[in-house]
């Protein structure tokens, strides 16, 4: 299993190139299912997740083939439903794929996620919401099964903010028969592009960008063209990296109002902001500032850089109090943390993080994506050697980091 070897203490400069999102591209990889045809699907970033979810495209039938970071996919010959408990037990968002199936065929088979590396994630939404169009859904022997679904329009709301319910809803909706309105849905950028990405292959969606989308549905669409945004959570995750490491970096290819929530928090930590229309630079302080970060949905700070400005709170001048709201066990980073001498108590859903001058290196381990981030970061500020293990869990969602890192001064190293 590969590990990453740090040595620490030096401050990062220069610029970085920000990749295609992960959360954004794999929702428009499900969507290819929705229509025949070849889709082109450019800026995908080249990751453990993103090429899963194109094996499961492969076993439905597509014909899927990457040329650098676009990606084509060929639908015209998708010929079965399932989706395997195989590789949904290694990406939730498999599950995407049920929408789409049951909205072009009427059938699907798709094993329902099981826990994660922090705690339980329902899907519930997604399934009470299909049913709620007509779908009839069993659970059978593991599997999300539907048969003879006619999906109709319906009124769904939402009693909690869901990204991946949002975008399976409006997927399913967008050749369903009648209107469908759906209410209290997500804002995160990832689900307002996918439909906007849908509008532009003729699905008829109003209010993107508001809680509130009517969505008409049309008997076919046209193939996707189209090139996937940047992802905000690796943006905000370089800038973490400069405000840590009170270096200065530049990240381009950016857009500044996705990842605004974190670009204020670091503000207020002490980092100094040049914001233009694609690129951010960030200069750290000597020190951070402590914080209260409490995560919500978009546009509040991302549950997704809560380990990350853990991480920034752990070497901050003064005592932080960081709150996720949207997964309240999300901590596995923490008592890894702790082995780097980190001072942080955990009350329930609610990290005191009381700042030390220096971390020290340590063996530790990542335990999910964003608490793998976590864990780098700590190490590139840290006095000495870390050796992070199970880095297999950072290749899920972080295009080429330790290149990107390198670029930027880091003594980091991928030992097999
Ligand atoms: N929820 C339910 N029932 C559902 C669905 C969600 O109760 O049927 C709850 C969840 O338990 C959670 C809240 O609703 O408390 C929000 O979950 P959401 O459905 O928005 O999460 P998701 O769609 O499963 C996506 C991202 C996650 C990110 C969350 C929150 C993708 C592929 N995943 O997950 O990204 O943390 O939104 O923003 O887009 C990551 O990239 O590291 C990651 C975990």
């Amino acid at each position: 299993m590969d590990k990453l070897l740090v040595r620490g203490g030096k401050p990062l400069q220069g610029t970085v190139r920000i990749s295609g999102s992960k959360n954004a591209a794999l929702p428009v990889m499900a969507a290819t299912l929705l229509t025949p045809g070849v889709h082109r699907l450019r800026n995908v970033p080249r990751l453990r997740d993103t090429h899963t979810f194109a094996r499961v495209l492969e076993l439905l039938g597509a014909r899927v083939s990457f040329d650098a970071n676009l990606l084509t996919v060929d639908t015209r010959e998708v010929s079965s439903v399932e989706a395997p408990y195989e590789l949904v037990k290694t990406m939730r968002a498999s599950i995407y794929v049920l929408g789409p199936l049951l909205a072009r065929f009427g059938r699907a088979k798709v094993s329902l996620p099981g826990g994660c590396a922090w705690g339980p994630r329902p899907v519930n939404l997604h399934l009470t919401g299909l049913r709620a169009m007509g779908a009839v859904l069993e659970i059978e022997h593991g599997y999300i099964v539907g048969r003879d679904a006619r999906l109709k329009g319906a009124t769904i709301g939402f009693d909690v903010v869901s990204v991946g319910a949002t975008a399976q809803l409006m997927m399913a909706a967008v050749l369903a028969e009648g209107t469908t309105v759906l209410e209290n849905v997500a804002l995160e950028p990832d689900v307002t592009v996918l439909g906007e990405v849908l509008a532009g292959c003729g699905a008829r969606i109003e209010g993107l960008g508001s809680r509130r989308l009517t969505i008409q549905g049309v008997t076919s669409l046209r193939p996707i063209d189209t090139a996937i945004i940047p992802d905000r959570i690796e943006a905000a995750t370089f800038a973490a990296v400069a405000a840590m490491t009170g270096g200065t970096i530049r990240l381009e290819n950016v857009v500044p109002d996705h990842f605004e929530a974190a670009l204020r928090k670091l503000e207020e930590a002490g980092c100094a902001l040049q914001r233009a229309a694609d690129s951010v630079t960030v200069a750290g302080p000597a020190r951070p500032r402590p914080l209260n970060v409490v995560t919500q949905p978009f546009p509040g700070f991302p549950t997704d850089m809560q380990a990350q400005m853990i991480a920034v709170c752990a070497v901050a001048e003064g005592t932080s109090v960081i709150e996720d709201t949207i997964y309240l066990d999300r901590f596995t980073h923490v008592p890894e943390l702790a082995r780097m001498g980190a001072r942080i108590e955990l009350r329930g859903n609610v990290a005191v993080v009381k700042g030390v001058d220096r971390l020290a290196g340590a063996q530790v381990m990542a335990t999910d994506l964003r608490a793998s981030a976590c864990l780098v970061m700590a190490a590139l500020a840290a006095q000495g050697e870390t050796l992070v293990d199970r880095i297999y869990h950072l290749d899920r969602g972080y295009e080429s980091l330790e290149q990107k890192l390198a670029a930027l001064g880091a003594d980091i190293q991928r030992i097999h």
